[in-house]
């Protein structure tokens, strides 16, 4: 990759999508933390030979903020490794494969990534996959809790709506649990509402920022275009809708568009990165840094919600408040309620049973 290529993808992950720093602290972040002299952090990603954990790999690899990379899938990492490690950046990478190695993997990390276990096929439903990813999340929280308990976790796996609950389940039958530091990874959703926005609003998408608030599933996504800016008034009650659903269905746009071949893993890498790119800069002290994330809190009666968050040198530094509503989305927020909360309790009753 040339110089000037790499460093404009550099910048993209410094400035993130909601590109909250002003361009004063853009630069100061740019000379205090985008060199070799920024902490040494240690980033793991498991699931790292897939769909996601390729293109992931290979952005945290563009991540100045990265000293150590481990990537960790039950087959095909040191591939992955070999390849993704002879780019010339900071980090130092190693690929570990299989259960013998996940110890090693994780030890010392300080943000865990994981977009481990299977996507959707047209048809499903991201409950639909939980099955199958619920075990391997409990099995790799478990080793989370014994090798790297302090880690920021970035949770990818569907469905997010239990994958996060049954998380922080078993970190707290670990006696580990803190929840301020575990993390369902929404950038996605608000990545394409940013898109969609622009697109229908006709502004520069670069200057958008759009908060998406609720869960990970259907309609418990819910994008506040409300809150939008830059203002549009050039759209209608019937623009706004259809870019609600629109947000909604992205991820089965993606899913029916691959026909077969899996769910969003370009997009979804990409908004991966920047939420762990946002979770170092909160590491190191960077003030400021906000990204919509499904967290434990308490601004609405359910035990986890996804909002914006304000991150920090221990994660979660501060959930805020919704903000204003339309009344669309207040009807919104009322509506994905029930579904949220059945999909956390299902999340919180398996990490229980089993
Ligand atoms: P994929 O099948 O291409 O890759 C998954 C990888 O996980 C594979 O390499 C597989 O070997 C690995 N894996 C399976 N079990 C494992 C274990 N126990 N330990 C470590 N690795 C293991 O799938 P993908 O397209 O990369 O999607 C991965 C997950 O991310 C899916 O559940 C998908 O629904 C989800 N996803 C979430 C979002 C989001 O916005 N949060 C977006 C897209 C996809
Ligand atoms: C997405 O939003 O793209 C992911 O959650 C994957 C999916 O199954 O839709």
């Amino acid at each position: 990759m040339k110089g000037t290529m790499l460093r404009s993808v550099q910048a993209s992950l410094r400035r993130g999508p909601n590109a909250s720093s002003s361009p004063s602290s853009f630069r100061l972040l740019c000379r205090d933390y985008s060199s070799e002299s920024a902490p040494n952090r240690k980033v793991a990603v498991l699931g790292a030979a897939g769909g996601i954990g390729q293109p992931l790999a290979l952005l945290m690899k563009l991540n100045p903020l990265v000293s150590n990379l481990a990537l960790y899938d039950i087959a095909g990492t040191p591939g992955v490794a070999a390849d993704v490690g002879h780019i010339n950046t900071r980090s130092q990478v190693a690929g570990y494969m299989g259960e013998d190695q996940l110890a090693q993997a994780l030890e010392g990390s300080d943000v865990v990534i994981i977009p481990a276990g299977v996507p959707r096929k047209p048809g499903m439903t991201r409950d639909d996959l939980f099955n199958i990813n619920a075990g391997i999340v409990k099995s790799l929280c478990t080793a989370i809790a014994k090798y790297c308990p302090n880690a920021l976790v970035n949770m990818i796996s569907n469905p997010v709506n239990s994958t996060v609950p049954i998380a922080a389940e078993i970190f707290k039958k670990a006696g580990t649990y803190d929840e301020k530091k575990l993390f369902g990874v929404t950038t996605l959703d608000v990545v394409r509402a940013k898109t969609f926005y622009a697109g229908k609003a006709n502004v520069p998408v670069a200057g958008v920022n759009v908060p998406v608030v609720g869960g990970h599933a259907g309609i418990t996504i819910l994008p506040l275009f409300s809150q939008a800016t830059p203002e549009a008034n050039n759209l209608s009650d019937e623009d706004i809708k259809a870019l609600t659903k629109r947000t909604q269905d992205g991820g089965t746009e993606v899913v029916e568009a691959k026909a077969g071949k899996g769910s969003a893993t370009l997009s979804m890498a990409y908004a991966g990165a920047i939420f762990a790119d946002a979770c170092l800069k909160g590491l190191n002290g960077v003030p400021d840094v906000v990204e919509c994330s499904f967290v434990q809190s308490s601004i609405t009666e359910l035990p986890f919600f996804a909002s914006k968050v304000k991150l920090g040198k221990n994660g979660v530094e501060e959930i805020m408040g919704l903000g204003l509503l339309s009344d669309y989305e207040k009807q919104g927020l009322e509506s994905l309620k029930p579904e949220l909360k059945a999909s956390i309790e299902k999340g919180i009753k398996y990490a229980n049973q089993s």
